[in-house]
């Protein structure tokens, strides 16, 4: 018997409910419900569904626990500690100017890392590896902030939106737009090759961007004179030695399996990641890949001149010749006893296999 105003209500609406045609009140036969079940259709391929969570890798497991917290943050360097009004404007300009052509490989690396992250999704990769593309693209989120931070700070408004006051001003602006120009080709061209090349392939780039990055880190963490840039490169250099690692632990596992095809494909690759990261690690090469007029050259020698003059760090370029070769032939001694070629690379007097650019194949760099 109804006691309250809303056990009323409850009766009135029982009353009101009937059974849809077929169904009764009792309660359903797990078997029978079990016999008339029916699979839904086939999953479409590259879709990230279903979701599993299968562990191939143990050791990738461990890098994740490890990327969890990086152990620092890009708002608590010590930013304080710059002192922008004993720089010149010139030192300034060419300070931010460095970063803002950083930018074009760091601070894609949210980007870059998400879109190779979906990915592995799409593929089905183990867990741990998915996870580990997930922790990437968080770190180098910091590292796009360590760009943007170190830019604005210098040039209010920078890299792209202010009025420059000196003529080296105006060379840097200008050249941050070309960098920006070849950064929207690589962009469009990454986004092609990430969903075209097997995991293989896509691998040995992101180690041989890991490999370079961690190498320019740890140079220019050693070279500056300016503290807040020495803790941000120390920890840069820490996450990025991290992200070649998780790359060497996926590509012991994928490399002895490549196909002859594959496997050229790779010193293909490999020959477009170097010229397009020596874009950083030493200097865009002529006549490959990178599109720039006539004025960047020597407009990017005289801002690397003032940027080193105010302390940032910038080596030489033959001391940045000799790096990048030291880091090219560690890459060389991971892939050779895979039965890969690799690439003759002249700029940097590395001898190997001559590979003729095409510019129609896109390519795969990270950073
Ligand atoms: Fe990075
Ligand atoms: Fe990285």
């Amino acid at each position: 018997m109804a006691s309250s105003k809303s056990d009323r209500l409850a009766e009135s609406l029982a009353a009101d409910f009937t059974l849809p045609p077929g169904l009764t009140d009792e309660a359903p036969d797990p078997e029978k419900l079990l016999f008339n079940g029916e699979e839904p259709p086939a999953f479409p391929e590259g879709n990230i569904f279903p979701l599993e969570w299968r562990v191939e890798t143990p050791k990738l497991e461990e890098l994740y626990e490890k990327s969890r917290d990086p152990g620092w943050s890009p708002e608590r360097l010590p930013w304080d500690t710059l002192d922008v009004d004993s720089m010149s404007w010139d030192e300034r300009y060419a300070v931010a100017y460095w970063f803002a052509l950083l930018s074009v490989f760091d601070a894609s690396g949210p980007a870059v890392f998400a879109r190779a992250m979906i990915h592995t999704y799409e593929t089905h990769e183990e867990a741990p590896i998915r996870k580990c593309f997930f922790a990437i693209t968080r770190d180098e989120h910091n590292h796009e902030e360590v760009c943007q931070r170190a830019i604005q700070t210098m040039v209010p408004n920078g890299p792209l939106d202010f009025e420059p006051r000196t003529v080296l001003g105006k060379l840097a602006r200008h050249n941050i737009k070309w960098y920006y120009h070849n950064g929207a080709r690589y962009w469009t061209g990454y986004n092609k090759a990430v969903s075209r090349y097997p995991l293989p392939i896509l691998f040995t780039s992101f180690l041989f961007g890991e490999v370079a990055s961690s190498t320019l880190f740890s140079s220019m963490h050693e070279a500056t004179t300016i503290p807040v840039f020495k803790e941000a490169f120390r920890r840069i250099a820490q996450d990025e030695a991290r992200h070649r690692a998780i790359c060497m632990f996926v590509l012991k596992k994928l490399l002895p399996a490549l196909t002859d095809e594959e496997k050229s494909t790779i010193t293909r690759q490999l020959r477009a990641g170097f010229v397009f990261l020596s874009g950083i690690l030493y200097e865009p090469p002529e006549g490959e890949f990178w599109e720039l007029p006539a004025i960047f050259r020597p407009a990017h020698r005289l801002l690397e001149e003032k940027a080193r003059e105010a302390g940032l760090g910038v080596l030489s370029v033959e001391k940045r010749e000799e790096n990048w070769r030291e880091a090219v032939l560690k890459m060389k001694g991971v892939i050779e006893p895979y039965g890969i070629a690799f690439p003759a690379l002249p700029e940097i007097g590395v001898d190997g296999e001559t590979v003729a650019f095409d510019p129609n194949e896109e390519f795969v760099a990270v950073f």
